[in-house]
């Protein structure tokens, strides 16, 4: 038996050979240039990297229809989320179809460049409705839609350089390393757990309950672009670590960071991270309660509904779907609604917003809710940053 193949078959690699980036960034001068949003910036890594197999680059007029209307790419692939590159309408007459723009990053260093195949009028709504269920501009990922430039541009790239100054180097495995690893680590099946907080005592639970049927679980946060009140990366990083050295069987798990962005589309976004998880050769996905979730907009389980509508043939990749777990004083440990039948008083339950009181103040929150290594990290962070 071998891995699970890339989504579409092939790992995409968009990454040119240091000879060639060089010819390309002299040719660079010569075009238009586009300063890419941060939430671009990450897209242009996942696909540098083949992390978006089989997308080459940013989608054409077609595929941008094909995944709002239908969660598919053209050729009937499940795909649920457009990545787009976009430019505001006062700057689109510099590009045409045909020709090639120069992608620089936030500080105009070259990153790559485009081959522009489309050209396209983006058409905000049906993205809002159809890929974030609500046109509501509250939702982050919603408010980002409408913020973003007016007309798209799609196309293959050709990547010089997928990002200057990355952050967690040490863990930021491409989809190629991750596959080197497991094959090395003899894994076969290989759960991935999303997540883009720390991890508390409901998450723990749930990577070891899938864990105990896979034979490796990937610990694999989302360091791309998040909101500004979601805990930083660079906090969660060492909480997943302490975590990993105090809670976890080395010999069975493995951390490594997935530099994109967070859209907080719900079961649009629970299908995407499934199919990148797969690129990374990850044979079954953790989803849980509101996956990828924010504020009301979604059904508690409807990011796992989704995966009925999606042609499993095709998608490969497994879902382990988890019922919202806690701990439960009457059991002496964690449970959810299928595996436990007391009364919900003996539930430990904390709101957000609580725990975060109880952070900022510097004290811990119960040991059933979150690991004593894990909240001491948070406190202190807290504690920098007020
Ligand atoms: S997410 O935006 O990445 O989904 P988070 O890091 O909180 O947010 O969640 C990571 C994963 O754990 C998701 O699959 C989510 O559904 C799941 N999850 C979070 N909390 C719980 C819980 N109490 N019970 C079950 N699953 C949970």
């Amino acid at each position: 038996m071998s891995l699970i193949e890339p989504h579409g078959g092939k790992l995409v690699n968009r990454i040119v050979e240091a000879d060639k980036g060089k010819a390309l960034l002299a040719e660079a001068r010569a075009f238009p240039t586009i300063k890419l949003s941060e939430r671009e910036q990450c897209d242009l890594e996942m696909i540098a990297i083949g992390a978006f197999s089989p997308l080459t680059g940013f989608v054409t007029e077609e595929e941008f229809y094909t995944i709002c209307n239908d969660i598919k790419l053209p050729n009937g692939l499940p795909w649920s989320v457009p990545i787009t590159c976009v430019v505001k309408s006062a700057d689109a007459d510099k590009f045409h179809v045909g020709g090639k723009a120069t992608l620089l990053d936030d500080q105009g260093k070259v990153l790559a460049i485009l081959n522009i195949t489309s050209k396209y009028s983006r058409n905000k709504d049906l993205e809002a409705q159809n890929v974030y269920k609500t046109m509501d501009k509250a939702h982050p990922g919603v408010a980002m839609v409408y913020d973003e430039g007016d007309v798209c541009l799609g196309g293959p790239i050709d990547v010089i350089c997928a990002n200057y100054e990355p952050d967690f180097t040490e863990y930021r495995l491409t989809p190629a390393q991750t596959r080197a690893m497991f094959e090395e680590k003899g894994w076969q099946t290989i759960v991935a757990f999303q997540t883009r907080n720390p991890i508390h005592r409901a998450h723990e639970y749930i990577t070891k309950v899938a864990l105990e049927t896979c034979d490796g679980l990937l610990i694999h946060p989302l360091v791309g672009k998040t909101k500004s009140d979601d805990i930083p990366a660079d906090v969660r990083m060492k909480c997943y670590d302490v975590l990993m050295k105090n809670y976890y069987q080395p010999s069975r798990v493995a951390l490594s960071v997935m530099p994109s962005a967070m859209r907080y589309a719900g079961p649009r976004e629970a299908i995407l991270h499934a199919i990148i998880r797969k690129n990374y050769g990850c044979s079954h996905f953790i989803v849980g309660r509101d996956h990828a979730g924010v504020g009301s907009y979604y059904g508690t389980y409807d990011a796992q509904k989704i995966f009925d509508q999606i042609d499993q043939k095709l998608l490969k990749i497994v879902p382990m779907k988890f019922e919202h777990s806690f701990y439960c004083k009457a059991c002496g440990g964690m449970a959810t609604a299928k595996t436990c039948g007391h009364d919900k008083s003996n539930y430990v339950f904390l709101s957000g917003t609580k725990v975060r009181e109880m952070l900022c103040a510097g004290q811990l929150p119960p040991a059933e809710f979150s690991r004593p290594e894990v909240a001491q990290i948070l406190i202190e962070s807290y504690r920098h940053a007020h």
